[in-house]
């Protein structure tokens, strides 16, 4: 399953996993059939894994177009990052900021592009679902650690899909894994939520996906899910057969020195050959 050349993800991504990578990876099972991540964002573990056989999803249209680009086009989406970084400029980067491209390998390239130069590097789209974040002070377009090569080819093993998480996880059978990493929303915090895209992931929606994971492990799917370490979340994942392990993180993604604090976060997990009877 694992090829031997470590990727790192391509975007910084807000809730990003390459902190769960580096410190859980224990967790994280050897062996499995599908390789089932619903909330793909940056991709870390998917990354970490490099399975042969894999169904990602996310609801965020740009970002499956950016890694559809790279499965069938790398290519082009590396001409077109070169372009970028030649051209790179207050008024290129408005202008790209405002280009709504249609192929795929040019979504993924103005993706990239944002994300590596934008304010504090982090994705949020206003009401409209446009991409709103102001010139940051980083003007590296193109980084040592890019692998676009490696990654189309790990790619093409995958199914990418623009779809809610119900959807993908409903599809894992027996022996398969999922990861799942939603946004972090607790309940009664109605001020607080994790915005990603124009629409919000609400306490339903943490509902519906316990629910989910719920009836994914009785059928003998493999699980890790990371979540908040709040009492609501807990009470979702408590007491109907899943592990809950708590564990710290240094938050790093906010600008202001106050914001950067240590988070306890909570992995649900769930390993099926430990079950077996
Ligand atoms: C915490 S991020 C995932 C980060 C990722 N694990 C990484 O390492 O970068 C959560 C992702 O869930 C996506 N999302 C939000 N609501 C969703 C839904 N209902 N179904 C699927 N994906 C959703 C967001 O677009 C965002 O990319």
């Amino acid at each position: 399953m694992k090829n031997s050349t470590t990727l790192i993800p391509f975007l910084k991504w807000a809730g990003g996993k390459r902190w769960f990578v580096q410190r859980h990876a224990d967790l994280l099972p050897q062996s499995f059939n599908r390789y089932i991540e619903p909330f793909l964002g940056g991709g870390s573990v998917f990354f970490s894994l490099q399975p042969d056989n894999a169904i990602l999803g996310d609801t965020n249209p740009d970002l499956i177009a950016t890694y559809r680009g790279i499965k069938e086009k790398w290519q082009s989406v590396v001409r077109s990052l070169q372009y970028h970084n030649q051209q790179h400029s207050d008024a290129h980067y408005y202008k790209i900021r405002d280009a709504k491209p249609r192929h795929d390998f040019q979504r993924a390239s103005r993706m990239i592009y944002l994300n590596r130069t934008c304010f504090n590097g982090i994705y949020r789209v206003n009401q409209r679902g446009e991409f709103n974040v102001p010139r940051g002070t980083k003007n590296s377009v193109l980084l040592d650690t890019d692998n676009f090569e490696q990654m189309s080819r790990l790619l093409k093993g995958a199914d990418i899909r623009v779809a809610d998480f119900a959807a993908l996880i409903s599809e894992a059978k027996a022996g398969d894994f999922i990861f799942a990493d939603p946004p972090y929303t607790v309940r009664h915090n109605f001020n607080g939520f994790v915005k990603y895209n124009e629409k919000l992931f609400s306490w339903s929606d943490q509902e519906r996906l316990a629910e989910a994971l719920y009836w994914a492990k009785r059928r003998g799917v493999n699980i890790v899910a990371t979540n908040a370490n709040h009492p609501s979340v807990r009470d979702l994942y408590e007491d109907c057969g899943f592990k809950l392990i708590t564990t710290s993180r240094y938050s790093s993604i906010s600008a202001l020195p106050e914001h950067r604090k240590q988070f306890d976060e909570l992995i649900i997990s769930f390993n099926a050959s430990d079950n077996q009877p």
